[in-house]
């Protein structure tokens, strides 16, 4: 008998103002499920069979879609010789920078290879799940970066300490309190031209003052101190370029930190902007109110609608049910 596999891939907040290329956390409550099943084919063959959610803006032929991409890549990885027929149904903004073509590319390596272990007992191990995820996510943002496809393969906090040779993708385990406030502005940003802004070179001085607050706010998650993670959350790298972006972002950083925000930023990149807060409240009502703080600076300042959210860090990520290796 063929089984059908769906697989939840959540959003994903990237980047963490210090961590360029290299933190990332998931986020509950947003993200895309991507469906597999066996097709009729006798040959490997890949075919998106349904898309929805996205108002008819993603390609529908595999090897221009993130999804199928990814999905491709496992197959390979997997040595598959069946037909897979692939569905995406988008429960999050395209190009919002919430890591919206990684969860897609997520989802997909990730129901290739649960539909592969059922099917034929093939297994993938994390590295090469993390390099079929990102074969996808390449395709949208024009580079190899596994900030967002990691942390919504895998779940929670993460640090990608390097890709070559391969994938070394660190946990780092954030205290109960960490919470997430979003805005989601009404613009789009294209990964791809905001990556090209950023250039090749940083200088010396600015990569300095980044390097002590990725390794601050690394410490600061593991120990649980608030003052530490506040310190740290400043981007001297990729905001400086980016935030013109956003017309009001000054304002929207300013309301956060005085709504009692740890810090704010770009996230990924953009043009959501993310708030870390300590929330010890059930109802993130702390939380929540920090991101209506958010939206309405960002209307005053730079006159665009906001959806404001609050959320937590989320345990589960698209490979959840796999046993990696
Ligand atoms: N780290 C990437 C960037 C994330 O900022 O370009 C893109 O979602």
């Amino acid at each position: 008998m063929s089984f059908e596999v769906s697989v939840f891939a959540p959003a994903s907040v990237s980047n963490v103002a210090c961590g360029f290329d290299v933190f990332g956390f998931a986020i509950s409550g947003l993200g895309d499920l991507v469906r597999v099943r066996r097709s009729s084919d006798s040959g490997p063959s890949l075919v998106i069979s349904d898309v929805t959610g996205d108002d008819g803006l993603l390609p529908r032929e595999p090897d221009r879609n993130t999804a199928g991409r990814a999905a491709a890549a496992a197959m390979k990885a997997l040595g598959i010789d069946f037909g897979i027929e692939l569905e995406i149904h988008k429960q999050m903004p395209i190009s919002s920078g919430l890591g919206s073509s990684a969860a897609s590319a997520a989802g997909a390596a990730a129901a290739v290879a649960i539909l592969a272990r059922n099917e034929s007992e093939k297994s993938i191990d994390r590295c090469q799940l993390i390099n079929s995820a990102l074969d996808g996510e390449q395709l949208a943002s024009g580079g190899r970066h596994a900030d967002n496809v990691a942390p919504s393969l895998l779940g929670g906090f993460v640090l990608v300490r390097s890709l070559d040779p391969v994938p070394d993708v660190i946990e780092i385990h954030p205290p109960s309190w960490l919470s997430c406030a979003l805005i989601l502005p009404d613009l789009s940003i294209d990964t791809r031209g905001a990556r090209e802004r950023l250039g090749d070179t940083v200088s010396l001085s600015s990569a300095i003052k980044q390097w002590a607050n990725t390794a601050t706010l690394s410490l600061a998650l593991e120990r649980g101190d608030a003052d530490m993670a506040r310190r740290a959350l400043v981007d001297h790298i990729a905001e400086p370029v980016r935030k013109d972006s956003v017309p009001g972002f000054e304002d929207v950083q300013k309301a956060a930190l005085s709504a009692g925000a740890l810090g704010c930023s770009l996230s990924g990149s953009g043009p959501a902007l993310f708030a870390l807060c300590r929330d010890e409240t059930e109802d993130l009502s702390e939380t929540k109110s920090v991101a209506t703080a958010m939206s309405e600076a960002l209307l005053r300042g730079g006159g665009c609608d906001s959806r404001p959210l609050a959320t937590r860090v989320a345990t589960r990520g698209a490979a959840v049910d796999l046993d990696l290796s």
